[in-house]
């Protein structure tokens, strides 16, 4: 079977657009492909961050994973896998620092930081290593890992033809609908865990009431028509994508008379998407032994089944 991996950072709240771009995504890729998981918490050092709420977070995620439907393949924290990190610095050797600098998100990131973090220029290596690490064939991952995806790519073939074959070139999937989910308030951004306002971030451990009026209160386009054109009316067509996703209708099929009508009915939608995942997110949290448990034994798998692999990488690039 082919082999599938992604990680998701524990830097914050899950939103939506993970929920639709990647996780849900991931979560059928588990009918068909040998899959494995990890919440990256070493990607979420690259920003300034609260140690006690860094620890937080990365539970809560990894139970909202396992809560989404990600409970059946190893799911894991990156950090517990020592592997991770030097297969990192294999690929920090691999890599050039302008291949580096050229990443969209460092450049965004960076730029609004007086101090940047030399992990938030490194972290595509990071990244790489965690998809090489696996022999990864397919990646799903939203829109805004491409550039992040290509890179990999590249030091995967880089390594090879120096070195010999050691890794498995892979492939990003994205979601046909909602590989991009914009924020509600600011139909022109990404939604993200880091959103200015919250107004336009779904959670998905908001409670209904707050869906229904962020959806409600969505920013929508002038004129009065639906219909999907990102260009022209990004709210309109961002709503429809939403709708699209968490229904299984595709966006083709939807057709409303009003921007009120479209707008109930997302947020409907989303609520029924999200209302099971927000009730086993509190089950599974009323035992948090269990989650220790399931943590450590895919981490302990997971380093028995890449030490081939870093053995390979460390033997190819000279090392031993
Ligand atoms: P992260 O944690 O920012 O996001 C997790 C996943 O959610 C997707 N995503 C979205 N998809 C659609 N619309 C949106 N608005 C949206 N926002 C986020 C992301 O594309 C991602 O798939 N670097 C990664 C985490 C990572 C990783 C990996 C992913 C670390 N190592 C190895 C894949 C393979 C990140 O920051 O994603």
């Amino acid at each position: 079977p082919r082999r599938v991996f992604s990680a998701f950072q524990a830097s914050g709240r899950l939103t939506l657009g993970n929920y639709l771009g990647a996780i849900l995504p991931a979560v059928r890729l588990q009918d068909e492909a040998a899959c494995v998981y990890a919440v990256a918490d070493l990607h979420a050092l690259t920003v300034r961050h609260d140690p006690a709420h860094l620890r937080a977070r990365t539970r809560e995620v990894a139970t909202l994973l396992l809560a989404s439907g990600l409970d059946r393949s190893p799911l894991y924290l990156q950090s517990r896998v020592p592997a991770h990190t030097e297969l990192s610095y294999l690929m920090e050797s691999t890599a050039h620092d302008g291949e580096m600098r050229r990443m969209i998100q460092f450049k965004e990131k960076s730029a609004a930081q007086e101090e940047v973090r030399l992990s938030l220029l490194t972290y595509p290596a990071l990244m790489a290593a965690d998809i090489l690490l696996h022999r990864a064939d397919l990646v799903p991952v939203g829109e805004d890992q491409r550039q992040h995806l290509e890179l990999t790519r590249d030091l995967a073939l880089r390594f090879n033809r120096r070195y010999g074959e050691t890794f498995v070139v892979p492939e990003a999937v994205h979601p046909e609908t909602a590989a991009r989910v914009m924020d509600l308030a600011v139909p022109t951004a990404k939604m993200s865990k880091s959103a200015v306002s919250e107004a336009g971030t779904v959670y998905l451990l908001d409670p209904p009431a707050d869906i229904r009026r962020k959806i409600m209160r969505a920013v929508t386009d002038s004129g009065s028509g639906v219909r999907h054109d990102p260009a022209a009316k990004p709210g309109v067509s961002n709503l429809l994508v939403i709708l699209a996703a968490c229904s299984g209708r595709p966006v083709a099929s939807l057709s409303y008379g009003s921007y009120g009508a479209l707008k109930k009915d997302t947020a409907e939608a989303v609520i029924e998407a999200l209302t099971p995942v927000r009730e086993r997110f509190a089950v599974l949290s009323a035992d948090p032994a269990e989650l220790d448990r399931l943590l450590a034994a895919a981490a302990a798998r997971v380093i028995e089944e890449t030490s081939g692999l870093m053995a390979a990488a460390r033997r190819a690039i000279g090392l031993g």
